[in-house]
Parts: C-alpha cells; structure tokens; sequence
C-alpha cells in the first residue's frame, strides 16, 4: 500500500570510508538528488554535527587526547555522538527529514575498535547508549586503494595551497590505512542488510549513479519520484 506510513518513513543513510574516498562530494549529491524530488533531507558529519560535538571534535583532532589513548577517545567521540543523535539526528527523522550523515558509528568501530585496540565490549557498550536505536538504516562503504585515495587528499591540498600536514589521523602510515580498510570491508561483511561496499575507483559521476541506483533500491518508495 503505497501510503502506508513505512513507505513515507524519513531514513538514515551513512557515508563511511577511508580518508579521500569521496565521501563528503557523495554526500552532497545525494542531499543534492533529494532535495530535487521534493524529499525533506539533511547533511551531517561526524565527528560533530552539533555545536558540542564539534567542540569534542576540534579537541580531538588537534591532537589534544593523543594521550590519554584510544579507549578515553572512544569515550569522547561516543559523547559528542550521543549529542548528535539526540539533539539532531534523531529529532530529524521523527519530523520526516531524512538524514545523511557523513561517517557515523562504523567510523569509530573501525578506527577506534578494529584498528584502535579498543575492546569490542567498550565500543559497543558506548555504541548502545549513544545511538539509542538511531542504527542507520543504510551505510555505504566507499571503497578504494588507501594509495589513489591518498593522492586524491594531496591534489586536493595542493590545490588549497596548503602544505600537506592534515590532521593527525591523515599522518598515520599507509599499511594502518590499509588496515582500516579492511577493517571498514569487515564491518560491511558482518552487517550486509545495512552496508553496501562501492567502489569509489570510479569517476565522481558514475560514484553518484550507483550510489543512487543502491538507494533507489533499498528505498523503492523514492523510485516513482521525479526531480523537480
Ligand atoms: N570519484 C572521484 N574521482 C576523483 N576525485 C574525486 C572523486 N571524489 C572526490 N574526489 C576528490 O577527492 C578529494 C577527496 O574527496 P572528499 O573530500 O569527498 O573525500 P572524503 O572521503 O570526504 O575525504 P576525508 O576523509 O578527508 O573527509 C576531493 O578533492 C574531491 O574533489
Ligand atoms: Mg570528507
């Protein structure tokens, strides 16, 4: 029955991936793509999204917690996610404004769990409680080379006219990266009625054309709608 209120359910998609996969381009046309058919949506990020958890961001990503290690980290980045979900992520979607966020949870199971150290009961406890039944409705994987991605981030730099120093997690070493990765394809295998692993090797357009394609399919209730 196409009016059934779950046909009209407002969805939480995530954007997960290594650094300079494409994430945030993806996201924004996919708001972009939305927004053209009249759907109500958001874009959020994380870390951050709330003005609180963009404090815990900056805090985190200027190196501030280094020391404290990758356990009192994940303390950190499940506050700010605890504020996100319930001050915006959350009230969002009860209103019928669907929510892209650009990276969410996997982000900290990967880099703080499976690459991190962190034990899998802490993560998951603190998971539990920041998300509060918030799970993502899809998560696409963008995967590629953490080397061509890489080259992505510096032409980018260059192309600002920065230095390339990024933040401190954009200094770790390509084999972490490479473990993130298959960190990343792991929690996709694990979870594969929420994630959809693509391959973001492809041009920005063609990235676009099958994220689009695995969220019209997912979501036939967007198929029947034309843009504006
Ligand atoms: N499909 C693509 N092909 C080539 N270049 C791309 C593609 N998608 C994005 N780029 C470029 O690569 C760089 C990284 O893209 P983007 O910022 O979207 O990645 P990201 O995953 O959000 O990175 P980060 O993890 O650093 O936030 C940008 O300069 C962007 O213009
Ligand atoms: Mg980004």
């Amino acid at each position: 029955m196409l009016d059934a209120p779950q046909a009209r359910r407002a969805r939480f998609i995530t954007f997960e991936g290594g650094e300079g996969v494409g994430k945030s381009t993806q996201v924004k046309r996919l708001l972009h793509s939305l927004q053209q058919r009249s759907v109500s949506a958001i874009r959020t990020r994380e870390p951050g999204g709330t003005p609180k958890a963009e404090a815990i961001r900056s805090f985190i990503l200027q190196g501030r917690s280094e020391s404290w290690g990758a356990g009192a980290e994940a303390v950190l980045f499940a506050a700010a996610r605890y504020d996100h979900v319930s001050q915006l992520i959350a009230p969002n979607l009860r209103a019928g404004t669907w929510v892209l966020s650009d990276r969410f949870h996997d982000s900290t199971r990967a880099y703080q769990g499976l690459t991190g150290g962190v034990d899998v009961r802490l993560i998951e406890a603190l998971e539990r409680l920041a998300l509060d039944g918030n799970t993502p409705d899809l998560t696409i994987m963008l995967d590629m080379e953490p080397e061509a991605a890489f080259r992505r981030v510096a032409e980018r730099a260059i192309e600002d006219g920065l230095a390339l120093t990024g933040d401190r997690f954009e200094k770790e070493e390509l084999d972490w990266h490479k473990r993130l990765r298959q960190g990343f394809l792991a929690i996709a295998r694990a979870n594969p009625g929420r994630c959809i692993v693509l391959s973001a090797a492809q041009s920005e357009d063609a990235l676009e054309a099958a994220i689009w394609e695995a969220v019209t399919t997912r979501f036939p209730e967007l198929a029947g709608m034309s843009p504006a």
